[in-house]
């Protein structure tokens, strides 16, 4: 067991910062459970839920889901996950009301987060990650065409499941998510740094420099 096994981590950063592609890393590290909120309600798009009826409109758009729906998702993930292991919340939250809110939901069950990551990159490298990102559709692996191709072209290397392309990774709506993303990120950040939990990573190197960069925070965490 190492101090990563529990940390409580949120990743932060504009859409194809590599929130999902560090995250991989650091469950498989540090044995941590990820919670990420577009992969969840991808699945209930997927599913025919409620929730997905509701959520894919403004995800189509570009747009944030509205937070009681998003909370309600979240906080029911959270007891899943357990109470006492490390977690990565990857696409949460993505404005103060779910910033606050996420605090009072670890409160309640005597927890807290140990670290908020802001993920940084260069905003004219997005376009290219996402409109190259494939996803595979049975285990979630990603894959990049321009820079972590499969071998084989649409199949995933590690379930042969066939890749997809997300339905919100083209250059208009990717332009809407940057924009959403900066209307509301800054008091996040403001919230975290106040806080002393604010850490910076660059995410605009290799994906394998950015993950051995934050494996070296969490390694020196007090
Ligand atoms: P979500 O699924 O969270 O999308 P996002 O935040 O826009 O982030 P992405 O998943 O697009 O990118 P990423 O940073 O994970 O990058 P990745 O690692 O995949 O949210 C989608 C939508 O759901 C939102 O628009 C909203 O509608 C809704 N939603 C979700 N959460 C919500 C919330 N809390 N409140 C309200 N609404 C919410 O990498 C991208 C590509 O780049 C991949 O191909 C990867 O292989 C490649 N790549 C990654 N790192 C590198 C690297 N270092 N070098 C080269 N290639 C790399």
């Amino acid at each position: 067991m190492t101090k990563g096994n529990n940390i409580k981590v949120i990743l932060l950063g504009l859409p194809g910062s590599g929130k999902g592609t560090l995250a991989d890393f650091l469950k498989k590290k540090y044995d941590l459970f990820h919670l990420a909120t577009g992969n969840l309600l991808r699945a209930a798009i997927q599913n025919n839920t409620p929730l997905g009826k509701e959520a894919e409109g403004y995800m189509k758009k570009g747009e944030l889901v509205p937070d009681n729906l998003i909370i309600n998702l979240v906080k029911e993930e959270i007891t899943k996950g357990g109470k006492d292991g490390g977690f990565i919340l990857d696409g949460f939250p993505r404005n103060i009301i779910q910033a606050e809110k996420l605090d009072k939901m670890f409160e309640e069950v005597g927890q807290s987060v140990d670290m908020a990551l802001e993920i940084i990159v260069p905003e004219e490298i997005l376009i290219q990650r996402l409109t190259g990102r494939r996803t595979c559709a049975k285990c979630g692996a990603l894959y990049n065409i321009h820079f972590s191709p499969p071998d084989v072209e649409n199949v995933c290397n590690e379930c042969q499941g066939e890749l997809f392309v997300r339905n919100d990774d083209t250059v208009e709506v990717v332009d809407k998510r940057i924009d959403v993303y900066w209307k509301n990120i800054s008091p996040v950040v403001e919230y975290y740094r106040t806080k002393n939990l604010l850490k910076e990573v660059n995410g605009g190197s290799s994906a394998g420099e950015t993950a051995a960069d934050v494996a070296k925070i969490i390694e020196e965490l007090p």
